[in-house]
């Protein structure tokens, strides 16, 4: 009898990490020889959380507030949560289907393996977070990519077109990393009727939910308030890296859309965490309760982007500002150069890194058994840069200028 010798390798070991890690590594290994270098690769804010947070967790860990707690965190922090997202997302969700998270890497994580069907398909746009991928791929979904519009926005035909039998999830990022889009109140009506007639969950993630420009941020759940927790699609994931700026802290929440995904959600969690850190979720309660902080933060990145994002539209790399979020990608691709070479020069004789699009936009290619091919790097974004837009005014305008310097330059030849 002939036996099927087992894969040799683990799904994950065909997930390369990510450019946006191997952009990380790049420029600390390089900064020891090349100090002073314009960081513009990474979504660490200038600014910081209130001091309330840092005593806070401090005093948590003092007063031995560091205990084993509910495997979905803390109940004040949850009823805390709910009430913020009643009054300011307009969505309606209970502490028995909020879940606090390690930061919401891990809640989208968890999340998705809450959800996933054996074969089961899930939508994300072409040109993705790349860790949202990663994240699909562990959990067991097949990404199938939708198509976005010239300002990077979802393209609700596309989706339709896309879409099949198998497609179970809708991952929706507004505003979105990397692009910077901002799905409107008419496009989630859109998105959120498609998912509906066909009975898919949404994954919305909203990590920028304070860094919107254009207008408001709309949280999709919002659209189905009114239905009974049984009926709902919206499982909504929140972070207080950005608004707040905890970014090392790792605090983050996942309102969930049914009960029967909270079970779920309650048995992975258990199995990966057991309980989220304790003195954080007092921390969390003290940025809260200092959430006067997020106007700042909010006008400090939009003044960013009015100020030092305009040459790149003048410019014509960029279509328009982007309408929130942290990043924005830059189209390089009339230097003759993809975006690899682009940033690779840009770093090597200017000292500034950016993130090269192709890590944005890579598809999946799966052998005929099903099994995951090793993740290459390429697709719509590779003549695009990601540019951080949340860090130091005066790096960033500066980096900016060398960036259009040797856009000129190129295009001259
Ligand atoms: C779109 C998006 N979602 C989620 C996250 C995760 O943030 P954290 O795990 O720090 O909450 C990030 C971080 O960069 C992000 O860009």
């Amino acid at each position: 009898m002939t036996q099927t010798a087992p894969p040799s390798f683990a799904p994950a070991s065909a997930i390369p990490s990510s450019w946006l890690y191997e952009s990380f590594r790049i420029a600390n290994e390089r900064e020891r020889e090349h100090p002073g270098q314009i960081k513009l690769h990474v979504g660490e804010p200038a600014f910081g959380p209130p001091d309330s947070v840092a005593k806070e967790f401090a005093d948590a860990v003092i007063d031995g507030r560091a205990r084993y707690i509910d495997v979905q965190g803390l109940p004040e922090l949850r009823e805390r949560l709910t009430g913020k997202l009643d009054t300011v997302n307009r969505v309606d969700t209970e502490p028995a289907r909020l879940f606090v998270t390690p930061g919401s890497c891990q809640g989208l994580s968890a999340l998705m393996r809450s959800l996933v069907h054996a074969g089961a398909e899930i939508l994300m746009p072409e040109i993705h977070w790349p860790v949202h991928l990663q994240q699909a791929l562990l959990a067991g979904f097949r990404p199938v990519f939708y198509q976005l519009d010239e300002h990077f926005a979802p393209d609700p035909e596309s989706i339709r077109r896309v879409a099949g039998p198998a497609t179970r999830v809708l991952l929706l990022n507004t505003p979105s990393n990397p692009t910077g889009a901002v799905a409107d109140l008419p496009l989630q009506q859109a998105l959120y009727e498609i998912a509906d007639q066909h009975g898919w969950q949404i994954i919305s993630d909203e990590a920028y939910e304070d860094f919107a420009f254009s207008g408001p941020h709309h949280s999709i759940a919002a659209l189905e308030r009114a239905r009974p927790a049984a009926q709902r699609l919206v499982n909504s994931v929140f972070t207080f890296s950005k608004g707040p700026a905890m970014t090392g802290y790792r605090l983050g929440y996942v309102a969930v859309s049914r009960p029967e995904t909270a079970a779920a959600m309650r048995s992975v969690q258990e199995s990966c965490i057991i309980a989220p850190n304790a003195p954080v979720q007092y921390a969390g309660l003290a940025a809260l309760d200092a959430s006067g902080a997020l106007a700042g933060n909010h006008d400090f990145v939009r003044g960013n982007r009015d100020t030092a994002l305009a040459p790149l539209v003048e410019e014509g790399l960029l279509p328009a500002l982007p309408g929130g979020g942290w990043y924005a990608m830059a189209d390089v691709s009339s230097t003759g150069l993809t975006g690899e070479e682009f940033a690779a020069e840009l770093m090597d004789r200017h000292d500034v890194v950016v993130v090269p699009g192709s890590g944005f936009s890579a598809r999946p290619e799966f052998a005929p058994d099903g099994t995951l091919l090793p993740l290459v790097p390429g697709g719509a974004a590779s003549g695009l840069v990601r540019i951080a837009f949340c860090v130091d005014r005066e790096q960033l305008t500066t980096g900016v200028e060398r960036l259009v310097e040797l856009v000129r330059e190129k295009r001259q030849g």
